[in-house]
């Protein structure tokens, strides 16, 4: 909930994929992720099409022939971190040239699309930027550097970056656990004036229908319980199903919902203004569709909220909340704040403070407003005060986080649905999600990674909640002699 932190703990850490043969020819890919779910999604369709290039997955920076960071654009500070990163890879760089080694250095990602050949003018340690809609070049931009060139590849492609990729392979899949981001759509076409992502990402565009369904069974087939959809503006998906029938996400969701295997599904991050009748209803109508919703707001103000052209009032989300709770009265919510947008008074902030206390979010992440080149946002009148953006935020937090550990309580002594993901911290213990997606620690006899258990919370500790519970796993979950070899989410 800090500020700059737009992901968990876990999106920050290095995703490289599990691919690749070890041999003496073998080249080594270090992968660094910043930002948001879909550049971790990214940043796995790159690992495995690097594997097919011959490269192998390394957890060590020094021992990489290749450095890919994979960049976020979002505020000033998650842009800056890339510069300093480069920096301390120009000494590495050096380093290992003096044992005569060779390191080539690659910024994907939102940076790159926003800053391209600037990138290698401010760090020319830098041989190849390459934009998030070009990834299926990827080998041949870095056959060019390999060649001698500097590449920035950064033009929008009028091929399918999906569509060129190639596949996850099985056992790219079981490497990464039993949960597994799917990106349908990219792109955003709302631009609210704060916002970077529909310069860095460009227009809306789903994924079509038949490769979604294609990739989600793969994932299920190698062992996947659990799906997240991925979008900049996800619940904007649209598409034909396999009759031809136009449907949203709502029915792209209620097609996923029979795959065999897939038990629970998720989608982030939605707009308000596309929340249809349709997803509301696979809310209502789908036990696998979790019970759990991220919906940024941003602020509780009119005023600034038609500033920010979200294009809807505070009493639009809380009536389209109303509806949503409706059809699935035990949803939990989550969203985002910005603190501070140009033009926010006390009393608008105050409005934001008694939207949060109406809602009563079970999670939220909250941001000071960050201007960004090329925004609207950045050359409006009225930029607040650092201290007073921060102030607002401290206190913003305060009461998000109450809200928090007050629905944490609640589930105390009440009996949840874990799906089982990884090890715990600790021998004798292992690790899950509550369908809210609060981390769950569990007494390691009660399943193996992949179950679902039916478990009751016993207590609350800081991030998570701690169960005690029966240790017979749910029969849709006995898939253990299908994905043999199935291990943690590191
Ligand atoms: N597409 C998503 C979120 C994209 S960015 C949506 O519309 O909700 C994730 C979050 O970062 C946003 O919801 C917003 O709260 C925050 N954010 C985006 N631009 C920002 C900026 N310039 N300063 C501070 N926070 C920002
Ligand atoms: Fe950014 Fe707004 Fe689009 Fe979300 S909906 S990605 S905040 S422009
Ligand atoms: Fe950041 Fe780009 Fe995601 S700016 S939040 S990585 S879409």
């Amino acid at each position: 909930m800090d500020d700059g932190a737009l992901t968990s703990d876990d999106l920050k850490t290095d995703r490289t994929s599990e691919t690749g043969k070890t041999g003496a020819n073998t080249r080594k890919v270090f992968v660094k992720t910043y930002g948001c779910q879909m550049n971790v999604y990214d940043s796995q369709r790159m690992g495995d099409a690097l594997g097919r290039d011959g490269y192998e997955p390394t957890q060590s920076i020094e021992d990489a022939d290749l450095v890919l960071l994979n960049t976020c654009h979002i505020r000033e500070k998650a842009a800056e971190k890339i510069y300093s990163e480069l920096g301390r890879i120009r000494d590495l760089k050096a380093e290992r040239a003096a044992r005569g080694l060779e390191t080539r250095v690659a910024v994907a990602g939102c940076v790159a699309q926003a800053e391209g050949r600037e990138i290698i003018s401010r760090a020319p340690v830098v041989d190849l930027v390459i934009g998030p809609q070009t990834y299926h070049r990827l080998p041949d931009a870095l056959a060019r550097v390999a060649r001698g060139e500097k590449v920035v590849e950064t033009e929008y492609a009028v091929e399918d970056k999906f569509e060129e990729l190639p596949k996850s392979e099985r056992r790219q899949i079981i490497g990464r656990g039993v949960t597994a981001f799917l990106t349908v759509q990219e792109g955003c076409d709302k631009f609210c004036t704060f916002c970077v992502v529909p310069y860095t990402r460009g227009a809306e565009v789903s994924r079509p229908f038949a490769q979604v369904i294609e990739e989600a069974r793969a994932l299920a087939d190698a062992g996947v319980r659990e799906i997240t959809l991925l979008g900049q503006n996800v619940n904007a998906w649209a598409g034909e199903d396999e009759t031809g029938r136009a449907i949203g996400l709502g029915g792209l969701i209620h097609k996923l919902a029979v795959i065999p295997g897939l038990a629970r599904l998720r989608y982030t991050t939605s707009h308000p203004r596309d929340m249809d009748e349709e997803l509301v209803a696979a809310h209502r109508d789908l036990p696998s569709l979790m019970p759990y919703l991220h919906l940024p707001v941003q602020s509780g103000s009119d005023r600034i909220l038609k500033a920010m052209n979200r294009r809807h009032t505070a009493d639009d989300y809380l009536r389209l909340l109303d509806t949503i709770r409706e059809a699935r009265p035990d949803i939990a919510l989550s969203g985002d704040f910005i603190t501070g947008f140009p033009g926010e008074t006390d009393e608008d902030f105050e409005a934001t403070m008694r939207l949060v206390r109406e809602v009563r979010y079970a999670s939220a992440f909250t941001f000071k407003y960050s201007p960004r080149p090329g925004t609207p946002g950045a050359g409006m009148d009225g930029h607040v005060e650092e201290s007073v953006k921060d102030a607002r935020l401290q206190e913003l937090n305060a009461l998000l986080r109450r809200h928090q550990s007050e629905f944490a309580e609640s589930l105390v002594g009440k009996r949840l649905s874990v799906l089982v993901e990884k090890p715990g911290r600790h021998p004798g213990q292992i690790a899950g999600r509550s369908p809210y997606l609060q981390p769950v620690v569990l007494p390691e006899a009660i399943g193996e990674i992949g179950d679902i258990v039916d478990v009751t919370i016993t207590s609350t500790g800081p991030n998570s909640l701690l169960a005690e519970g029966m240790t017979k796993p749910d029969p849709a979950s006995s898939r253990k002699d299908e994905a043999p070899t199935m291990r943690s989410v590191a």
